[in-house]
């Protein structure tokens, strides 16, 4: 049994108290905690080299522009591109997905073409498809879920057709931790020549990603769910389909020459990039990247799927308590309901969630921005518990016996 946290002594913020209780921090598949390596890096930036980049001839600027541009060759090294012109900076993973579904969308999608998701989507790999397919009278397919919740690949195999113009999967399910089979579903998806979208916004920081390795043809994640600072993300695309998609948003550096009767655009990864971009946040995830990287993915996940295997064999001995996908190998997510084992109705997750918060005890409840998948399960939401390098077993037994207080206060 793991006592010890991996690094806890670098996250002060672990130290809070809440309701006078020591704080539990279940809930890092919404966000992650910062450890002092990137709260420095964001003191540093902000003190010594805050400039606005690739604009100044000024000391200041320059020393931005590199570190800036030295964080995306970081970026690049942690996921294994080609190369840096492959990663775009963006606000997060939904403005990534925004990003290619408007870029793709207008080149190569039509009326009578067709996307495909999965059944396990957030609504952020949702939406934004649906959003294009409505534009352009596109279609949205769904890859449907098999009785334990996996993805039907041969269900899959046969969604694909003449029509289909890309197919975009979430590596590791946020509302239930499932981590879906992303290399079948590439080689599926490349034999008939259809490119590939995957949201890493669970899976990098804490599974190793070798874009190349894989093939995919786009990559998104977020920031923030990587120990890195709010408001930035990643999109990685293949250099020979970003070269082939217009620029989603026009302003700043995406341009080569302005001029009234017809504007050039910049090269890769600039023409992607309009606007200011978080050069002092870009720098701070390159900190994020070596704090992960130090650690080691291999560990981080083993760490939190023994927290989870943990967890759900103490939710297990709790009467009325069901886990969702129980028994699989998951990234470090537990999903459960509470039952009344007298009535066998459903506690609502909220009423849940509340009495564990007043415990000290934070993790998320609802839906968790996967309705589809909550409808397919037919219930409102779940409540979720989702680790990180730093939590304990400790805290897993803490966050149980209030759970157990919660369930009989609400039975
Ligand atoms: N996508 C984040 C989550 O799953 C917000 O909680």
């Amino acid at each position: 049994m793991i006592r010890e946290s991996m690094n806890r002594g670098d996250f002060p913020i672990l130290e809070e108290k809440v309701y006078n209780r020591p704080l539990v921090y279940l809930d890092n598949a919404a966000t992650t905690q910062k450890p002092l390596q990137v709260l420095d890096s964001l003191r540093e930036g902000y003190l010594h080299y805050n400039a606005n980049i690739h604009r100044g001839v000024h000391h200041l600027s320059q020393v931005a522009t590199s570190r800036h541009e030295a964080a995306r060759q970081r970026t690049a090294d942690f996921i294994g591109a080609a190369s840096a012109a492959e990663i775009l900076f963006t606000k997060g993973t939904t403005d990534s997905i925004n990003m290619l579904a408007f870029s793709f969308g207008e080149a190569f999608v039509g009326a009578g073409d067709e996307i495909i998701v999965s059944g396990l989507e957030h609504h952020s790999n949702i939406v934004p498809w649906q959003m294009l397919c409505q534009r352009k009278h596109a279609t949205l397919r769904v890859i449907p879920l098999r009785e334990d919740l996996t993805l039907d690949l041969e269900a899959f195999e046969s969604l694909i057709n003449a029509h289909t113009r890309l197919v975009s999967v979430a590596h590791v399910s946020n509302a239930l931790g499932i981590i879906n089979p992303i290399s079948d579903i590439i080689r599926i998806a490349h034999s008939r020549n259809i490119p590939v979208c995957i949201d890493g916004a669970q899976s990098a920081a804490r599974m190793p990603i070798d874009v190349q390795a894989l093939g995919c043809d786009f990559y998104v994640c977020s920031a923030h769910k990587m120990y890195g600072p709010t408001g930035l993300g990643v999109l990685y695309g293949k250099e020979q389909w970003l070269n082939q998609l217009p620029p989603a948003q026009g302003g700043g550096e995406m341009i080569e020459h302005v001029r009234w009767e017809h504007t050039t655009y910049n090269t890769l990864p600039y023409k992607f990039e309009a606007g200011t971009p978080d050069f002092i946040g870009s720098v701070a995830f390159a900190a994020a990247l070596d704090y992960i990287d130090s650690a080691g993915r291999e560990k981080i996940m083993q760490h939190e799927q023994q927290l989870s295997a943990y967890a759900e064999e103490q939710l297990g001995q709790i009467e009325g308590v069901r886990v969702y996908a129980a028994g699989q190998t998951k990234a470090g997510v537990v999903s459960f309901n509470v039952y009344n084992p007298a009535t066998q109705q459903l506690i609502h997750p909220f009423d849940v969630g509340t009495l564990l918060d007043r415990q000290g005890v934070a993790v998320r409840t609802g839906h968790h921005c996967a309705e589809p998948l909550m409808d397919h399960l037919g219930i409102p939401g779940t409540v979720r518990a989702s680790f990180a390098l730093y939590n304990t077993t400790e805290e897993i037994d803490i966050f149980t016996t209030a759970l157990r207080k919660a369930a009989a206060m609400l039975e």
